[in-house]
């Protein structure tokens, strides 16, 4: 089984360069199914979960070519299925962003419900909601959505409970050849929205108020979309969390290849736990802070805090000066890190939606287990810190999302690497 094996204590120093956003990538290559052509996308993360999203495209008939390692020739004039089969759903719950292309390139879609997954339940609720009031109707039938339009979707006033980024997205698409005006209020405003709506603005979509809480989009004649190039927009998740090792153990770490206003308030919260940050254009560099004083946090849809920063900075704050309350309100069981950060030696205590992180406490290397994808990064920089050797399995769920983690570690002075050991479950 594959492990990360972390010796704890080496300090880091250089630059680590971020790659092209999970959560936009992902998306953009949906969006190629809107309009047959040619499209290039550059700045497309290596991280497994791109390799399932090209699956769902080829599955529809799409060609799907790397040209060099970040840059994806997707060739969806042949596409000529609208089916999106459970096998490859329940793999990456973000197959479900192809519903609105496939709405606009065939006037129906089939796509498996997404199940529960680690962090939450996860209903399509506000998804589909959203499609109907542009005059979808769907049934949920043997676990697919069927979704059809009847004589052409019609712009609509559309309020989405919460500002959920898939349903903005899937609702964003659909309606760029809904007829007359579309408004979606209450969207997500998430920096990725914004690298999608760029996307279908080049397409010939017709888009207004992306980054805001109202998009707004007049409908055009589907044979106005047409194929384009886009550059991915660079990850501030990915970027976040190398800062957050930086504060824990950099002589000097430079993160770069991404836009700091786009973690505004993850880098105060750190500032004012105490770690010393430098903003450049589309960098940040950091140190090891001397102390660091405990602060609270609690997750909220873009721009308040992301909940894809939440378990690292549970590493962090393990590392601060006295209790910290962190609060997750965007997902149920996203705090099952806690436990294996207790075996590090972390003193946690959850209470519902609620964490109680007091320190400092030292951390000893142990095995522990990734339980998501972001959990899993925060345990390698828990190792970092640790004394002695932590191995990390679970690596499945962090190349989900990391291009290169273990790598990027090692070229700024970590000492890690990918070991194989024996399945603690193995019957054998
Ligand atoms: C996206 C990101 C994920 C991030 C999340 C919140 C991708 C591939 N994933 O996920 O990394 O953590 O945004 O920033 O982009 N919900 C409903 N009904 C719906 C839709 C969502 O109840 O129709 C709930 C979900 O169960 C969840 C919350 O709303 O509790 C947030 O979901 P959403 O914003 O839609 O996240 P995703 O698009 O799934």
């Amino acid at each position: 089984m594959d492990a990360i094996k972390v010796e704890g204590g080496a300090p880091l120093h250089g630059t680590i360069h971020v790659e092209g956003a999970k959560n936009s990538a992902l998306k953009l290559m949906a969006a190629t199914i809107m309009a047959p052509g040619v499209y290039h996308l550059t700045r497309v993360p290596d991280i497994s979960d791109v390799r399932i999203m090209r699956k769902v495209l080829e599955t529809l008939g799409a060609s799907v070519v790397y040209e060099g390692a970040h840059e994806l020739r997707i060739d969806t004039n042949d596409v000529d299925k609208w089916v999106t089969p459970y096998e490859l759903v329940t793999q990456m719950r973000a197959s479900i962003s192809v519903l609105g292309p496939l709405l606009v390139r065939f006037g129906r879609a089939v796509v498996a419900m997404p199940g529960g997954c680690n962090i939450g339940a996860r209903s399509i609720d506000q998804h589909l909601a959203g499609l109907e009031a542009l005059g979808v109707t769907t049934s949920n039938k043997h676990g697919d959505i069927s979704a059809k339009v009847g004589d052409g979707m019609v712009g609509a006033t559309v309020e989405l409970d919460f500002p959920s980024v898939g349903a903005t997205e899937n609702v964003m698409m659909a309606s760029t050849v809904a007829k007359g005006t579309t408004r979606i209020v209450n969207v997500a405003r998430e920096p990725e929205i914004v690298d999608l709506a760029d996307m279908l603005i080049e397409m010939g979509a017709h888009i207004s108020g992306a980054g805001t809480p109202v998009i707004e989009v007049e409908g055009v004649d589907p044979s106005e979309l047409h194929a384009c190039d886009h550059e991915t927009v660079g990850d501030r998740i990915e970027a976040g969390t190398f800062i957050v090792a930086g504060a824990l153990c950099a002589d000097e770490l430079t993160v770069t290849g991404f836009d700091p206003d786009h973690l505004g308030v993850p880098l105060r919260k750190m500032e004012l736990m105490g770690v010393e940050l430098e903003r450049g254009e589309d960098s940040v560099t950091v140190r090891r802070a001397s102390s660091l004083r405990a602060t609270d946090v609690q997750t909220l849809p873009y721009p308040g805090f992301p909940t894809d920063m939440q378990a690292q900075f549970m590493t962090l704050e393990s590392q601060a000066q006295g209790t910290s309350f962190i609060t997750e309100n965007v997902f149920e069981n996203r705090f099952m890190l806690a436990a294996e950060l207790a075996r590090m030696g972390a003193d946690i205590r959850i209470e519902d939606r609620h964490a109680l992180v007091s320190g400092p406490t030292p951390l000893t290397g142990a095995p522990v287990k990734s339980p998501d994808l972001r959990g899993g990064a925060a345990l390698v920089i828990a190792g970092l810190i640790a004394d002695g050797v932590t191995y990390v399995s679970g690596t499945r769920h962090i190349k989900r999302g990391y291009e290169r983690f273990v790598e990027k570690l090692r070229s700024v002075g970590a000492k890690c690497e990918h070991v194989d050991i024996p399945d603690p479950e193995s019957e054998e």
